[in-house]
């Protein structure tokens, strides 16, 4: 068997700290910061811990040119061999861990950028409960934010001389001022109603749907959707919890931007605990009548921006634009929406049948029937939105 190194690897010098009664006795705080090797790749379901002799080996290691596994073997031993091997930091072309390899060979076909795909893989959040951890840390309202970490930076930037400024003309309002106006994130979906089908399928279509398409050359089909999208390849797939729509079974759908349609998905049984799970514990957005995981395909992306520096940035600003025109879209119908970036993307790609370096959610977002009631609290100062009640 030949040896070489996974795709991407990056060694992170990181402080771990960790409590010592002798230094507390001496007088410190008892706990002590020490420098550990960690070994980070985009496959890794978390960060591997590697002493400094593992990480020079690891560096030995190319990721294009196999090593003969005899000489592999010596160098860093039997077991560590076996242990990384396992792992997938070090990929054989033998048939001992195969599947190490055909998942190797599927995320080099991906073109990531090497850092970005690291950083991908470490802001995924699998079970967490973080609604509930950012209440007890007491950071869910302004004044707990403030009392922690003092004043903000200025909500308004200053640069230069007062007197150099140009005053510039205000225009007359337009329709569109008031469709701005009145968007508003919504945290109080109403639970007891569900949302007729017509708006449902409205709102997808607009922000989701193709609405032309162009053959731009041999098997390049270019769709025009009404946000924009970097290189036009609109790599982003809508994945839908549905639980509140009349006429739609509650369950996972996957949106089907060229013949407007649902492609129905195997459904978790507990939808209820899949949704809170999908928004991190915030409860306010797992009401919603529906969440829709926004979830690029990066080959389709990165086919064009191969192994490039910016391409990432561009998925996470396809992602952002989808969310604006799907608020906007919602206000004009009256209908409540959000969008999340604290989400369990793992436990979403598991539930969706996805593979995050393939085709991972980025953000969640939803929409529905507001309720009448505020029971979560919404960002809403010029009273656009509240109170409701007679509407
Ligand atoms: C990328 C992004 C992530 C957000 N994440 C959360 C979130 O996790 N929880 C939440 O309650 N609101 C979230 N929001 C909503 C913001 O808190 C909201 O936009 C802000 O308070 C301003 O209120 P408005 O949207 O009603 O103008 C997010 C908004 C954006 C754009």
């Amino acid at each position: 068997m030949r040896i070489r190194r996974c795709a991407v690897l990056w060694l992170e010098p990181r402080e771990v700290a960790h409590f010592e009664l002798e230094d507390l006795l001496k007088g410190g705080t008892g706990v002590v910061g020490e420098m550990r090797w960690h070994a980070h790749a985009p496959h890794l379901p978390e960060p591997l811990p590697v002493d400094a002799q593992d990480a020079a080996w690891l560096g030995e290691f190319s990721p294009s040119d196999w090593m003969d596994g005899d000489r592999a073997r010596e160098r860093i031993g039997a077991a560590r061999l076996e242990a990384w091997l396992r792992a997938g930091l070090l990929i054989g072309d033998g048939d001992d861990f195969a599947e190490r390899r055909q998942a190797d060979e599927r995320f080099r076909a991906q073109h990531w950028h090497g850092l970005a795909s690291v950083w991908h893989a470490a802001s995924r959040w699998e079970g967490l409960d973080a609604a509930g951890e950012v209440a007890e840390a007491g950071m869910d309202s302004a004044q707990g934010l403030r009392a922690k970490f003092g004043a903000p930076p200025p909500a308004l930037h200053d640069r230069g001389e007062a007197a150099q400024r140009i005053a510039l003309p205000r225009v007359a309002r337009t329709p569109l001022d008031d469709l701005f106006d009145a968007r508003s994130s919504c945290r109080n979906f109403d639970t007891a109603r569900a949302l007729p089908q017509a708006p449902f399928a409205h709102v997808l279509e607009r922000v989701f749907g193709a609405r032309g398409q162009v053959r731009a050359a041999d098997d390049f089909d270019v769709l025009k959707k009404t946000s924009p999208s970097g290189g036009a390849l609109h790599p982003t797939e809508a994945y839908l919890i549905v639980r509140r729509v009349e006429g739609v079974a509650p369950g996972l759908y996957h949106y089907r931007a060229g013949d407007h349609a649902l492609q129905p998905l195997p459904s978790p049984q507990d939808l209820d605990r899949f949704a809170w799970l999908a928004v991190a514990g915030q409860q306010w957005f797992a009401d919603a009548h529906v969440l829709i995981a926004l979830a690029p395909r990066f080959a389709r992306n990165y086919w064009k921006y191969r192994n490039h520096a910016k391409a990432y940035r561009v998925a996470i600003l396809d992602v952002g634009h989808l969310s604006q025109s799907l608020f906007l879209t919602a206000t004009e119908f009256g209908l409540g929406a959000f969008v999340t970036a604290a989400i369990n993307e793992v436990d979403i790609e598991r539930a969706f049948g996805l593979t995050g370096y393939v085709d991972g959610p980025l953000a969640v977002c939803g929409f529905g029937l507001r309720a009448n009631k505020m029971a979560t609290s919404e960002f809403d100062p010029n009273r656009k939105i509240w109170p409701r009640a007679g509407r």
